[in-house]
């Protein structure tokens, strides 16, 4: 008999990184697989189920505007139930540290179905930062049953919070596996046209706990050093939340360096940052695809659950403090040896695999760890 799996995610990032493993899963004999997308993004979902061509069985639609993290968390477990109930799945994968997935692993708590978490083991150990995806995986962890650790540093902090050895597995990040169909020599964009010979800034921001006085700080600074640097152009693909966008409106609008346009597909987005001078970002996917094209990336967080890239010198923190963000942003535009320490290449979060590992493990095959 078939297991049938169920994966259940909600949001841009989690579709990017789990749509490869349903393609996936969905070549295995030994797998049925359910698609339950929460829609806790829409538009921006939407964006990457088309790019990957999965077609949900359930859509719980749930996405308001300027939505609290009561509104995802009620939504989400009354919607969820019931598709639980009929579908009766062997297992259950969620993805990373959303409200979706925290909502979706309790749930499945809730009526004994037994979880793998993808991206499992990413810690900061500070519940508020970020907020509240750091409470989300913490807490994820505690129900899931197979924990998905892309990398040998997030096994071990699952092993040493005391989670079973035996239900941990190290597969490598399956965004690796997403970006190796992505990149293209010959890839033309008409913004990247109008970036031309100019140093290519490429820009995001969007987490929760950087919204307000910190998101401000953010661009303010990126405004001061592009004014001072003609031979750059900003390219920032914007995050549909309507606070963000008051935000940039408000500090970046007019400023004819940059192009604020709207989300692009995965696609177009890891093109445009693979030809990136340099990468400006509070995301936590960017920090896991810049690495691999040597590409630096200003993290502007006070700390970051992907130490991995900090230690290879492709990422460096920054805070949200615009002083700091004008200095070092300026030093990597004005001192070629600093720019040359952060941007070699190196790949230390998958081998592209991920998604194959992940479909042995759950039809009982042998699996062979991923070593970096
Ligand atoms: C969510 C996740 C965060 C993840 C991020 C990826 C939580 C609490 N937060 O944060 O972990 O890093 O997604 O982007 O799980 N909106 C739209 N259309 C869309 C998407 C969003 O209009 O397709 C607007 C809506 O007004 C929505 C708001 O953005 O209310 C915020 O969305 P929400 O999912 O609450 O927060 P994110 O910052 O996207
Ligand atoms: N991304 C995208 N289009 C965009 C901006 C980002 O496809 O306009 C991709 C990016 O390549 C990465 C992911 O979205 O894979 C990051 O998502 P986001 O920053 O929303 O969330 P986070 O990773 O911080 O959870």
């Amino acid at each position: 008999m078939k297991r049938k799996i169920m994966a259940v995610f909600g949001t841009r990032p989690e579709a990017i990184k789990i749509c490869p493993l349903v393609n996936e899963m969905k070549k295995r004999e030994g797998l049925q697989v359910v698609v339950c997308v929460t829609a806790q993004h829409r538009q921006m979902l939407d964006q990457v189920l088309h790019t990957f061509g999965v077609v949900p069985d359930y859509d719980l639609d749930i996405m308001k505007d300027r939505q609290t993290l009561f509104d995802i968390t009620t939504g989400i477990l009354q919607g969820i139930k019931a598709v639980l109930e009929k579908e009766k799945p062997d297992v259950v994968l969620v993805h990373g540290d959303t409200s979706t997935t925290f909502v979706t692993a309790l749930a499945c708590y809730y009526l004994q179905i037994p979880v793998g978490h993808v991206e499992a083991g990413l810690r900061t150990y500070d519940i508020y930062a970020p907020y509240p995806e750091e409470f989300n995986r913490e807490a994820v962890s505690i129900i899931s049953e197979y924990n998905f650790a892309p990398t040998p540093l997030s096994r071990d902090n699952l092993l040493r919070e005391g989670h079973k050895p035996e239900r941990i597995y190290v597969t490598g990040n399956t965004v690796i596996d997403a970006m190796r169909h992505t990149v293209k020599a010959d890839y033309r964009h008409p913004e990247l046209d109008w970036v031309g010979e100019h140093k290519l800034i490429f820009i995001t921001a969007h987490r929760r706990e950087n919204l307000g006085e910190p998101m401000h700080h953010m661009f303010r600074a990126i405004r001061r050093v592009l004014n001072e640097h003609p031979e750059c152009r900003a390219i920032y693909p914007i995050h549909m939340n309507p606070v963000v966008r008051e935000a940039a409106e408000q500090e970046l609008g007019g400023c004819e360096q940059i192009h604020i346009i709207e989300p692009i597909e995965v696609f177009d987005c890891h093109n445009f940052e693979s030809r990136a001078y340099l990468c400006l970002t509070d995301s936590g996917g960017i920090q896991e695809e810049c690495p691999s094209y040597g590409v630096p990336v200003l993290v502007m967080r006070n700390t970051t659950e992907r130490p991995e890239g900090v230690a290879a010198g492709t990422l460096r923190l920054v805070g949200t403090d615009e002083e700091t963000i004008y200095r070092v942003f300026t030093e990597l535009l004005e001192d070629e040896a600093a720019y040359k320490r952060m941007s070699g290449a190196c790949n230390p979060y998958g081998d592209g695999h991920a998604c194959e590992r992940i479909a042995d493990i759950l039809e009982g095959k042998p699996y062979a760890p991923w070593e970096p």
